[in-house]
């Protein structure tokens, strides 16, 4: 997926969010470390609507491309999110344990609204039932690197995003 074609739909995206946040004091905006960080700097910086920038951490995976379904929270959010509009922003739901977990969590603090922001998804992978309420693009079940994304903490730079073959 090229950098222009990315860069098309993130536009996209934030049109969306600052239309139905329109009027809105403020948008919380909650990124995903570490895969989020490089779509939640573009999306931020498109937006039209007020907005803080914050993160989270988790963690599901060792270090590899395999899914346990266990989520770690290694960092919390600054802010506090009560009474506040919040946006997740999130590089890719999988298996979706990740998101589903992290909604659980934010809403146990009471914000005056909560939605997903999530630019790729695998269909194909899901296993538990989540709310993306912006999504960038379904993608085939595929292990996918570049423009935040990693394997193995590697090509998370890249501006492009790219699939990794089994043996590379
Ligand atoms: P889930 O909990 O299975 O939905 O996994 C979500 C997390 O796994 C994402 O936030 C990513 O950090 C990571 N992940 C899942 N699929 C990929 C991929 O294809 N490339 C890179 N990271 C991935
Ligand atoms: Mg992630």
């Amino acid at each position: 997926m090229s950098e222009a074609r990315i860069a098309e739909r993130v536009s996209e995206l934030a049109e969306a969010i600052s239309r139905d946040y329109a009027g809105v004091e403020e948008l919380h905006l909650v990124g995903v470390l570490r895969g989020a960080f490089i779509f939640l700097a573009d999306l931020a910086r498109r937006l039209t609507v007020p907005r803080r920038v914050d993160f989270i951490a988790l963690s599901s995976y060792e270090d590899e491309s395999t899914t346990s379904g266990a989520v770690r929270l290694i960092m919390d959010v600054r802010t506090p999110l009560e009474g506040h509009h919040v946006l997740v922003v999130e590089d890719i739901v999988d298996t979706g344990y990740t998101l589903e977990y992290l909604l659980k969590i934010l809403k146990a603090r009471g914000p005056a609204s909560l939605k997903t922001c999530v630019l790729l998804e695998k269909p194909d992978r899901l296993k538990v039932p989540t709310t993306v309420d912006y999504l960038g693009f379904s993608i085939p079940d595929e292990w996918v690197v570049g423009y935040g994304l990693d394997y193995a903490d590697r090509y998370r730079t890249l501006p492009y995003i790219g699939v990794v073959e089994p043996d590379a």
